[in-house]
């Protein structure tokens, strides 16, 4: 009776596949990098690791739930800042590292000189480069572009790793394909200043991720996906004599996304002061991201030019909220709120919807992404929601 009761994800694997296809199809000299931390159900990483992708992982688990979806040494790339030492001794034979400072540089060193290994890794990079306008800004991640050249002596002298790779990530949900095609452009650049200046034997160059899909139906324009891909193909020719490198690019929302939706049901119905209120078994603590949306608003007056701030909050009308056992005939104004104690647990407000009535159950659209894992799914003890996936033959997983 539980599995009947219980909010749920669904994934559907045609629309994985669709995204898939389109990438493959349009990046052909691209190698692709699945980011676990988007959605790290198994059978998501699975399909992508059939479909050629390997993984962005970014922490130990990731990197060994990469393994287990049978994926070798060299399509798993372990990037984030913080590694400790028993984080790269975990990874050190598992996964290509990349480095994000300088201390980890010398870190890594010595575990490999300790375990009598010579390794090649990686090194992310602040580009002086600001997907927005502007200059460069200052980051967490990686080391800054300009200090390169300060460093190069320190670099060359470190015995036991090699750096043959660069990795950049500036931002994700990124629908302006020139503004992409300039930011891989300075990356190439980059490749090649540390092939050429630095003297490293570039294996590879991680362009990072980006590439945006559409939230808000009113305001969002899709990413022109062919216009990048032809822009792509004059920088490529420009810079393949120069450079012979694995050319990645990270990818999680694009692919997953809009292929989620969050099933909830409706288990009280009320009125309070005028408002029609649709309690849910599980609003932010299944699904937080709309909530986080609607936390927002109360906080932003409504012509501020709120910036997303990923990946808890794109935009404020992301999601699409759907009762398809409603009453088609008669539209109510509602607010759909969870059931925790807590008077921030609002999925929507105001919205309108065929009435609805206990029992019936609410679809929240995109929900593919930086939802299930990202939701506070042991607030105040619940049960945890369900999560299927379903196969482009009907099958459907739950694991
Ligand atoms: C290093 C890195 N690569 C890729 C991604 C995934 O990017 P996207 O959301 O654009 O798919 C992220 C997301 O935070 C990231 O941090």
């Amino acid at each position: 009776m539980d599995q009947y009761d219980r909010s749920f994800y669904i994934y559907d694997e045609s629309i994985i596949s669709r995204q898939v296809k389109i990438l493959l199809d349009n990046f052909p000299q691209f190698e692709f990098l699945y980011s676990v931390k988007t959605n790290p159900f198994a059978p998501i990483i699975h399909f992508a690791a059939l479909k050629g992708f390997g993984t962005d992982a970014a922490s130990v688990e990731e990197v060994i739930i990469s393994q287990k979806a049978g994926l070798s040494y060299e399509k798993i790339f372990y990037s984030t800042p913080g590694k400790t030492r028993r984080d790269i001794e975990k990874t050190i034979d598992k996964a290509i590292i990349v480095a994000d400072s300088y201390n980890e540089l010398l870190l890594l060193n010595d575990i490999a000189e300790q375990k009598n290994m010579n390794i090649k890794v990686g090194l992310r990079i602040n580009i002086d480069f600001a997907m927005d306008s502007g200059s460069c800004l200052s980051s967490k991640f990686g080391v800054d572009e300009n200090t390169l050249v300060k460093q190069k002596d320190f670099l060359n002298s470190l015995s036991n790793i090699k750096i043959v790779g660069i990795h950049v990530h500036l931002r994700s949900q990124v629908l302006d394909h020139s503004r992409l095609y300039q930011y891989y452009e300075r990356i190439f650049e980059l490749a090649l200043f540390c092939k050429e200046i630095l003297g490293w034997e570039m294996e590879f160059i991680n362009f990072g991720g980006g590439l945006g899909i559409v939230y808000s139906l009113a305001n969002d324009a899709p990413l022109d996906v062919e216009k990048l891909s032809n822009e792509c193909e004059g920088l490529i020719r420009r810079f393949k004599d120069k450079i012979n490198a694995r050319l990645i690019i990270e990818t999680g929302r694009f692919i997953i996304c809009e292929a989620g939706q969050y099933v909830t049901r409706i288990v009280d119905i009320k009125e309070s002061m005028g408002i029609k209120y649709l309690i849910v078994e599980k609003g932010l603590n299944g699904f937080l991201r709309p909530s986080i949306a609607e936390l927002l608003m109360d906080y932003i007056p409504e012509d501020s030019n709120l910036k997303a701030s990923e990946p808890l909050f794109t935009v404020k009308d992301a999601f699409e909220f759907m009762i398809p056992e409603g009453e088609r005939s008669v539209f109510e104004k509602v607010t759909i709120v969870g059931s925790l104690c807590t008077a921030t647990d609002i999925m929507v407000k105001d919205v309108v919807l065929p009435k609805a009535h206990i029992g019936d159950i609410v679809i929240v659209s995109k929900a593919g992404s930086y939802s299930y894992s990202l939701s506070p799914i042991l607030f105040s003890s619940h049960s945890l929601p369900f999560q299927f996936y379903l196969k482009t033959d009907g099958e459907i997983c739950m694991k």
